[in-house]
């Protein structure tokens, strides 16, 4: 290993921050060995706080219309061929039940910016679960809305938010996202949900197109600073009906890399072996907890859905029934060792 990365490496694990040169320059110098390093640190880190236990979310997607046209995004308004669905109130609850009975102690309502789901339609639904289920936690993770709504929705009960900052460089959140999206408004969406009181996850994807060491760099300085409960982070993956399809999938080994690097910055931070990570490698959800990670997400949503809600080509478990998903990753998780729980999954602080 190079001997500076090494220094880096020792410098992260005991300061838990490095400067944004510093980050980029660990990332260009990744290889095998200062991989491997970087991950026994954050499975030390790790262990330390959750021990063997990976958290689990039931994600419902309620719905793939959205109002954004996000480059990337296989749902975004202006796919033509994207089949719409929405779920109505009922179908979430019966997820919601059904998530329940399997063992989920935590909903994830994620969805395209739908006007439909008013304030006034989402807090009936968030205090219908709380009032069901009263020992789980609702996350929503339903887009950029306003302060009042964000306050309105945690006053009838929502506990969680999940909105991906997607990327901290403002002209890079520009080549991504149409002129009529905001990396101010993203940011300050972000941080209302914080003041308010959620538990907030931030989060981006890797190997995203004009992203470079620089880009990540960044988004691991504003990880350091924001210091977000939850973080998404999972390769980018080209969709078919996007700006974007013919650019490369994002690296399993750069996602790993990041995923270990992130443990180290915020060592409680929870963090998703996301589904992406899932889609690029056969193994890639185990390989993300063996790095650092301590969430999955098994799907919740209904069979019949499942495939219009595809952000990018080739999504996993979209044919799979709700007990499968969780039985398939419990199995997987048993596999290397760790443990699926039935916990609301908090944050340990
Ligand atoms: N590949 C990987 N992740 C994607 N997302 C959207 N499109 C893609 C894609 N093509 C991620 C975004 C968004 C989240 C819901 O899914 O980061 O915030
Ligand atoms: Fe924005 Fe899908 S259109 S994430």
């Amino acid at each position: 290993m190079n001997n500076l990365a090494g220094e880096l490496i020792e410098k992260l694990y005991i300061d838990r921050s490095l400067t944004e040169e510093e980050y980029a320059g660990l990332i260009e110098l990744r290889d095998e060995e200062s991989a491997a390093l970087l991950r026994e640190y954050a499975v030390k880190v790790r262990k330390s706080i959750y021990g063997n236990s990976v958290f689990t979310r039931g994600l419902i997607e309620i719905s793939n219309i959205c109002k954004n046209d996000c480059y990337y995004c296989g749902i975004r308004a202006g796919n033509k061929h994207c089949e719409r669905y929405r779920l109505t109130p009922q179908e979430i609850l019966m997820c919601a039940d059904e998530g329940y009975r399997l063992g989920f102690r935590t909903f994830v309502m994620q969805g395209g910016e739908d006007s439909y789901f008013t304030d006034e339609v989402l807090c009936d639904i968030i205090s219908e679960i709380k009032a069901r289920h009263s020992d789980c936690a609702v996350t929503l993770s339903l887009g950029e809305r306003s302060r009042e709504s964000y306050q309105r929705l945690f006053d009838a009960g929502a506990d969680r938010y999940l909105l991906r900052h997607e990327t901290a460089d403002k002209e890079h959140y520009e080549k991504l996202h149409p002129g009529k999206m905001s990396f101010d408004n993203r940011m300050r969406c972000l941080r209302d949900l914080k003041e308010i009181g959620y538990q907030v996850g931030c989060g981006f994807m890797v190997g995203s197109p004009y992203q470079t060491a620089k880009e990540l760099a960044k988004d691991l300085k504003f990880i350091e600073s924001f210091k977000p409960d939850m973080c998404g982070i999972g390769p980018f993956i080209p969709h078919k009906d996007t700006l974007f399809k013919d650019e490369p999938a994002g690296s399993l080994e750069l996602t790993c890399y990041l995923l270990s690097i992130i443990r180290l910055i915020h060592p409680p931070v929870l963090l998703p072996a996301t589904t992406a990570l899932g889609t690029i490698h056969p193994k890639g959800r185990e390989l993300g907890i063996l790095v650092g990670a301590n969430v999955v997400m098994p799907n919740l949503s209904p069979v019949s859905v499942r495939k219009k809600y595809e952000l990018y080509d080739n999504k996993i478990c979209t044919g799979e029934e709700s007990a499968q998903c969780r039985g398939c990753l419990s199995a997987r998780m048993q596999s290397i060792g760790y443990e699926l729980v039935s916990d609301r999954g908090d944050i340990k602080k």
